[in-house]
């Protein structure tokens, strides 16, 4: 096995491994190491059936459903992120980290490209351990103790999935969680900031209004190039996110085009 940064800031991709095979511990325990090293994880040309695309995510983690679009048949952790020629909005178009509003949101997330279009659609990955340690030291010591309030109802990420959800009969929950602003990674111990453009409305103990100057500073900062990586998909590409320290952004770009990817979402625990 062979791993490739694929940046300066976050990203790696792993050659040498076929994940449809029966990996073994030292293997698996390798791609955990380059996970939690690297932040976001690549592979190429895995043509995983839904079943072994599953196998692979137990391996990882602990599966679990996404709270607004059903599973594909047969699959309840198996959701379909797609985009059709007609429509124009992406699914989750927009920079944030999963389910941020959920009181336990995901450890990770595991993306697999079935079709692509012929140019466009990659995504884009933000390591928030770098955007935290980049902070002066005051800035730091004024976001430690502060705690944002995540919601799944802000609308421009509503819109990002009404396509899906329409095709459900309509979205009908709304989540709302607080969490820590700055978090620390339970298995490396290091420092990200935890809030996202998509969810994040407000501090604790403060009105929007109040709230709005330093958020939109954060929104801007997080996402600064040099904290980034950018994915080019192919079919059979396999992206693999830590979802505790990095946000992510699928780029809208491919109007007219499908774009059909299986997305599996894995369990978390509370941010601290
Ligand atoms: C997502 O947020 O799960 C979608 C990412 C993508 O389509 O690249």
């Amino acid at each position: 096995m062979e791993v490739r940064r694929i940046a300066g800031a976050l990203g790696a991709e792993v050659l040498g491994v076929d994940l449809a095979a029966d990996l073994s511990g030292a293997t698996v325990a390798e791609i955990r190491r380059a996970f939690l090293e690297h932040q976001v994880i690549f592979f190429r040309d895995q043509a995983l059936s839904p079943a072994q695309f599953m196998a692979f995510a137990r391996r990882m983690g602990k599966p679990v459903e996404y709270p607004f679009v059903k599973g594909i048949e047969g699959f309840p952790e198996i959701i379909e992120v797609k985009k059709l020629e007609r429509e124009r909005h992406n699914f989750g178009g927009i920079w944030h980290s999963d389910t941020a509003y959920l009181a336990e949101p995901p450890m990770g997330s595991m993306l697999l490209a079935r079709e692509v279009p012929a140019a466009g659609g990659d995504t884009e990955f933000a390591s928030q351990t770098l955007a935290y340690e980049s902070l002066s030291e005051g800035m730091r010591r004024l976001l430690d103790p502060l705690v944002a309030v995540n919601s799944s109802a802000k609308a421009d990420v509503t819109r990002t999935r009404e396509d899906r959800v329409k095709e459900q009969g309509g979205e009908t929950k709304s989540y709302v969680a607080e969490h820590p602003v700055v978090r620390t990674h339970p298995e490396t111990g290091r420092k990200a900031l935890y809030v996202n453009l998509a969810h994040t409305v407000s501090f604790k103990d403060m009105s929007e209004e109040e709230s709005a100057p330093l958020l939109q500073y954060l929104f801007c900062h997080q996402v600064r190039s040099e904290f980034t990586c950018r994915f080019g998909w192919r079919v059979g590409s396999l992206a693999f996110w830590d979802n505790r320290c990095t946000q992510h952004n699928p780029i809208n770009d491919y109007h007219g085009q499908r774009r059909v990817m299986h997305r599996i979402t894995l369990a978390g625990d509370k941010p601290r």
